[in-house]
This record gives C-alpha cells, structure tokens and sequence, in this order.
C-alpha cells in the first residue's frame, strides 16, 4: 500500500515537473519571437512601414564639386557621387548593383572602381569589366541652383532593370 502511494506521488510529481517544463519552454518560445520579431521589424521595417523617398534635395555646395573631379555626398543615406565635367553636373549611385559595396572615385584613371569585387565603372557610370555587368552605376538627375547642387532620384523606369534588393535600396533610402 505504501509502495503504491509513493509511486502514485511520483507520477503527480513528474507529471507536474513536466507541464511547469513545457510552459517554460512554450514561454520562452514566445518571448524569443516577440524580442526577435521586434529586432527585425526595427532594422528591416516591413515595406508598408518605410516611406518612399525622391524629389530634389539639395547635396553640395556647387563650390564643392571641382571640375574633373567626383566628390561624394548622401541622398536619403544613399552615398551618390558627383560629377562635373565641361561645366556641368552629374550624379551616381555610389552603390555597386552587384552586391551593394561602395565604389571609389580614381581621380587618375577617372573611374569608379569598385573594391570588392573588382568592377569598374567609367566616368560616365558604365560598366568596363566585373561582375557587377550589365548594370551601370544608377544615374541621377543633377542640377544646379543658387550655388548648390540638387540632386534626385531618376523617374522609376530608370530602376527597372537593376535587381530587387537594389531598386528597395535605391527607392527607401539608406
Ligand atoms: Fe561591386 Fe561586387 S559589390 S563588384
């Protein structure tokens, strides 16, 4: 009689030890997909979540952008690159369509390189070589007003040819 109460006492306890054990872990699941969940959502905010960016802004003193020469600056937290030749501006897209990495201005060979996998770009942001072909670095549209230079980004038929990541990069800013 004895024995079988003690074994009826163990199986209450291990019974109990098991639901306090699977609470605890669905618990933790819970709470490891609501901190995790909420890290994602804040540093990749879903689509609907981020606001489109576009139109003019202005991104240099014109003084700033001698000839010959590119010299960077940011859009929305996308690192463009300015460029004037003949007197008048363009801009770039800093961002490599390979694989996002920021290309380099070489102000003697006037191209941009691109440091991580070796393509490079012309002055006119075509591509040469690498494995960032066939896409060319995005052109902006560039202006210049009251000693300043404005650029935005191109109507979007421009982007259409470049890959998905990049056109979300390019359309919701760094
Ligand atoms: Fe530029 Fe790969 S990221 S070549």
């Amino acid at each position: 009689m004895e024995k079988e109460e003690l074994s009826l006492e163990k199986v209450k306890y291990t019974r109990r030890r098991f639901f306090i054990l699977g609470a605890t872990a669905v618990a933790g699941v819970a709470l490891a997909g609501i901190v995790g969940g909420g890290l994602i959502a804040f540093f990749f905010p879903p689509k609907r979540f981020r606001k489109k960016i576009g139109g003019w802004q202005k991104v240099k003193p014109a003084s700033e952008c001698p000839e010959g020469m590119a010299v960077t600056s940011s859009y929305f937290g996308i690192p463009v690159f300015i460029l004037r030749e003949g007197g008048k501006v363009k801009a770039f897209s800093a961002v490599c369509p390979h694989l996002g990495c920021i290309v380099k201005w070489d102000p003697e060979q006037k191209v941009f390189p691109c440091p991580c996998h070796d393509s490079f770009f012309t002055s006119q942001g075509l591509v040469q070589k690498g494995p960032a072909r066939p896409y060319n670095l995005l052109p902006f549209e560039a202006k210049e007003e009251e000693g300043m230079v404005l650029v935005s980004l191109p109507a979007p038929e421009k982007l259409k040819p470049y890959p998905s990541w990049f056109r979300f990069a390019m359309q919701y800013g760094g």
